[in-house]
């Protein structure tokens, strides 16, 4: 058996055994969660790796002479080293941070100090101004838009997007054209949360390499679905979320290149991020440590350790090649259906397990509401995607998305569904 060859049937439901939520019912029905790209669900390792924590270990780390402070110090450290070897990195290039969105908002704060003068003279090959540009596109969350707003407001640089087409995908002619000896910064997506598609790293980083900018990847809806290897992309500085990753919520990561992090200035300030502190000064440890001030997300990062190696346990090669089989058979099913509009290029080679879907004549929350009374659990609404849902002609849509545990039986579900919503609402003709 390749390493690539999708879960057999067997085996997705011997995984099932180990999410507990997938057990129960909904609305008398059999809980088809079809909103893994909102958050996925948890095995019972990774609960218990949390409970077990806090019933055995619990602890404040990087402090303390005691049993208790060293065991927790190792468990939270040892976790780092599990996500480091994960992405293919070193341990001092990850950083735990609460989620995915303040993965970004370090980075945009950071390059922000960077820019008002903060971070000495190693912080100065980052810092943006007047003239400089930040380059983005139109898929991107609200997580990976509006920090870059914001930078672009403090600092006086402008913010541009490179532009969708009418199919979803990026304009890569524009991008060619946008991406030049200005840009400072490119903050792309790797996965579009709402199309699913697959963003054209190959084409895209060489751009900014090129002119010398820094490339940050939001990876929030690749690193559940696909190897993720910073490094072979080439981009300085990649964030995911845990809660998406099978993993707790209230933590998220970040990984930079040594050298960007240890250049940058920190984001929040504070005790454990600081080698000493006078009252007028302070001066910072190198990377993790200068991003983690305060007491860090313990018990949540060796949750999302317990995840990752549960997932590498699987192989991400086998999940994203079971995931891609589910994708193309909810694309199939839903180009049969009269009156439903896929968002996006109904490609199945160049997108992840999920399909965002507008109703012709049904509103996308009356639409959900209707599956969920059948036990199916989708996400509607704008995904945290406004400006792309606008460029796509729609404000709102219904997106069916897989996780790991997600069965043909369940995507059929939610097909057979869909095609009942119009007749339903009685907009069918
Ligand atoms: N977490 C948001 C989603 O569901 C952005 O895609």
């Amino acid at each position: 058996m390749t390493t690539s060859e999708p879960l057999t049937p067997v085996e997705v439901d011997s995984l099932r055994a180990d999410f507990p939520i997938l057990h129960r019912k909904v609305n008398g029905h059999p809980l088809a969660y079809l909103d893994s790209a909102a958050t996925a669900q948890k095995p019972a390792a990774v609960i218990d790796a949390e409970s077990a924590f806090y019933r055995e270990s619990n602890a404040a780390v990087h402090r303390g002479a005691h049993t208790l402070a060293a065991e927790a110090t190792e468990l939270y450290e040892d976790a780092r080293g599990t996500i480091a070897r994960f992405l293919a990195v070193d341990d001092d290039e990850i950083v735990f941070t609460s989620h995915a969105t303040e993965g970004l908002n370090l980075v945009a704060y950071a390059l922000g100090n960077a820019s008002a003068g903060r971070g000495g003279e190693a912080a100065r090959a980052y810092t943006l101004g007047p003239g400089d540009e930040i380059v983005s596109t139109e898929l991107e969350h609200h997580a990976n838009l509006i920090p870059w707003q914001e930078l672009a407001a403090r600092t006086g640089a402008t913010l541009r997007h490179i532009p969708v087409r009418d199919d979803g995908s990026l304009d890569l002619e524009a991008a060619a054209g946008m991406i030049g000896p200005r840009t400072r910064l490119l903050a792309l997506t790797h996965v579009s949360n709402v199309t699913g598609a697959i963003t054209p790293l190959d084409r895209l980083v060489p751009l900014a390499r090129a002119v010398g900018a820094l490339v940050v990847l939001d990876a929030c809806q690749s690193a559940p679905h696909l190897p993720l290897r910073p490094r072979e992309l080439d981009v300085d500085l990649a964030v995911f979320s845990g809660h998406k990753l099978y993993g707790p919520t209230g933590i998220g990561v970040l990984y930079g290149r040594r050298e960007v992090l240890n250049a940058l200035p920190p984001f929040l300030f504070g005790g454990s991020a600081i080698t000493s502190v006078t009252l007028e000064r302070a001066e910072y440890l190198p990377a993790p440590q200068r991003f983690e001030p305060g007491t860090p997300r313990l018990a949540q990062a060796i949750g999302l350790a317990e995840a990752v190696r549960y997932v590498e346990g699987i192989g991400l090669e086998r999940i994203a090649a079971t995931e891609h089989a589910l994708g193309a058979r909810l694309l199939a099913g839903l180009a049969g259906i009269p009156g439903l509009r896929v968002l996006g290029a109904a490609d199945p080679t160049a997108r992840a397990a999920l399909a965002s879907v507008d109703v012709a004549g049904v509103h996308a929350h009356d639409a959900g509401q209707f599956l969920d009374d059948r036990g199916i659990a989708v996400r509607v609404g704008h995904h945290c995607a406004q400006p792309l849902h606008r460029r796509l002609g729609v404000t709102a849509s219904l997106r069916v998305s897989a996780g790991l545990y997600t069965t043909a039986d369940e995507v059929d579900r939610a097909l057979d569904a869909l095609s009942g919503v119009r007749a339903y609402f009685g907009v069918a003709s």
